[in-house]
């Protein structure tokens, strides 16, 4: 054969081999289905993907991806998983509308672990009345019974903790009465054990500051100690299950129980066969309650103050809300559901607060099956974020969005899905009347008695990704003569 004519087979053939790879190798960038490409991004280092700086900074990781690989989707790594992160309210409205159907709750595996969720069976009997008990409880006609309580236990708070002192780290403060509140509204209402409060405290306090950090099961480790705690938790619950348990004793229709405390609801109800609910889904149950109204009514109502501290003109119209309300009540009557309805302004206070701190950064879903979005493909098995910073701080929805401005949710509000801090869909936050009413009732008393100023106006907040205070958020204290 004619050399030329060689060459002339072989270049051929070697174009081919590579446009073919070359053909392979797009194809399995992309679906082979579908044809659509993934979400652009990195997936950082190898193991820990790009999760310290998604925990540290949350806020700057989103907006900054957004801007260098696209507004609407973006993949990365985070725990682990391969996460595509779904931003602006059409990505809210997609994932609250399909929740069960594309996609499902997930959690990272550590902490579903540490919240003893892992040997739960969703399709017991036990797990169902448990769900449904819990959810009947959280209802607002349920929890507006609690006002009342909130209203002594804050004021009880403040008297003791604060009025002594001129100066208070408020996010220290906050944590032990959230977590004193949620103690006597899910697991002791009546006449509480002040030994068994701080039995369950010191274990939580420590499973709590573990539960986030490196998955290293490791002695001294955070998240060890924090595996540890929570199985100490887990017995004290069971213990406290006991105890309850030999004090009702046989008396199946005490309704005092009835009407207090989670524990007490989940001990009196029973199915058509008899059955109750195991001690191991009360304790699951009553776990992840604290553990969800733990950080996040600690964050609102500490982040409420500091901005009340900085913004004297916002303070001194919630204050005059509130004196309405004070004075509008009797002489030492406690705040019920009406008086807390009343509280319209110190509720956009509030709900400007959770845009520029969210309490909770968003939500983590696991695609049930392969999916387009925003002309991305999104194959079954990666986990999907949306982010409560793609939209709170977008200048198209919230115009100057950095700035504090409550009165931003007058009116009709923010657009649809721009603003979900409770998140949306069927797994929407069910404890939001709670947090609601635990949040304003708070505020009522803390500045119908002081008047507030930050002692630091800069003070740095570090994130966790939940934003923390580096000195506790001080703040100086002068009583209303
Ligand atoms: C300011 C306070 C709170 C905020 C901002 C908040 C936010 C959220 C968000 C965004 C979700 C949905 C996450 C997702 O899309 O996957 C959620 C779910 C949930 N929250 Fe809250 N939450 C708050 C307080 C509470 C409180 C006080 C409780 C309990 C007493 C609670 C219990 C729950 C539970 C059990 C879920 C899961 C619901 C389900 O999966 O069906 N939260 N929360």
């Amino acid at each position: 054969m004619d050399l030329t004519i060689l060459l002339g087979l072989t270049i051929t053939f070697i174009v081919i081999l590579i446009t073919k790879k070359f053909q392979l190798f797009i194809i399995s960038k992309t679906c082979s289905k579908k044809q659509l490409p993934f979400p652009p991004g990195k997936k950082g280092w190898p193991l820990i993907g790009e999760t310290p700086s998604f925990v540290s900074s949350p806020k700057k990781f989103i907006l900054d991806r957004m801007k260098t690989y696209n507004r609407n989707a973006f993949q990365t790594s985070i725990a682990g998983e391969t996460v595509a992160i779904l931003c602006g309210p059409a990505a809210n409205k997609f994932i609250f509308s399909n929740e069960n159907k594309l996609l499902k709750f997930w959690l990272p595996y550590s902490v579903s672990k540490a919240l003893a969720q892992q040997n739960a069976n969703p399709n017991s009997n036990s797990y169902k009345m448990a769900d449904e008990i819990a959810h009947k409880f959280l209802k607002l006609d349920n929890i507006q019974k609690f006002v009342g309580t909130m209203d002594s236990m804050a004021q009880q708070h403040l008297d003791t903790f604060w009025v002594p002192s001129l100066q208070v780290k408020v996010h220290p403060l906050i944590k032990e009465f959230t977590f004193e509140l949620s103690y006597r509204v899910f697991v002791e209402y009546f006449n509480p054990n002040l030994k068994s409060l701080k039995e369950l405290r010191d274990p939580f306090f420590e499973f709590i500051e573990g539960i986030l950090s490196t998955p290293l099961y490791v002695p001294g480790m955070p998240y060890y100690k924090a595996l540890k705690a929570s199985k100490i938790v887990q017995e004290k619950i069971f213990e406290m299950v006991e105890k309850r348990k030999n004090k009702m004793g046989n008396d199946d229709h005490d309704h005092d129980q009835i009407d207090g405390d989670l524990l007490g609801r989940f001990l009196m109800v029973r199915d058509e066969d008899g059955s109750c609910v195991s001690k191991e889904d009360i304790a699951r149950v009553i776990v992840g309650f604290i553990f969800a109204s733990f950080y996040t009514t600690t964050t609102t109502i500490a982040f409420t103050i500091a901005y009340l501290s900085k913004h004297p003109h916002v303070y001194d119209k919630v204050l005059q809300e509130q004196m309405n309300i004070k004075r509008s009540k009797g002489e030492g009557e406690q705040l019920n559901w009406i008086d807390v309805q009343k509280m319209k302004y110190s509720w956009n206070v509030i709900c400007e607060t959770m845009r520029l701190k969210p309490p909770s950064p968003g939500g983590f879903k696991e695609a049930i099956t392969d999916f387009n979005f925003a002309g991305f493909h999104i194959p079954k098995g990666w986990k999907i974020h949306w982010s409560a910073y793609s939209t709170n701080m977008n200048p198209k929805y919230f115009e100057n969005p950095e700035k504090f401005y409550p009165s931003r949710f007058e009116g009709s509000g923010p657009a649809p899905y721009t603003f979900v801090p409770f998140g949306g869909g069927p797994r929407m936050c069910i404890g939001k009347e709670y947090a609601k009413i635990e949040t304003l009732v708070f505020l009522h008393n803390l500045v119908t008695k002081f008047k507030l100023k930050m002692v630091n106006p800069n003070e740095k907040i570090f994130y966790n990704p939940d934003p923390i205070p580096v000195d506790g958020l001080k703040v100086h204290l002068q009583l209303h003569s």
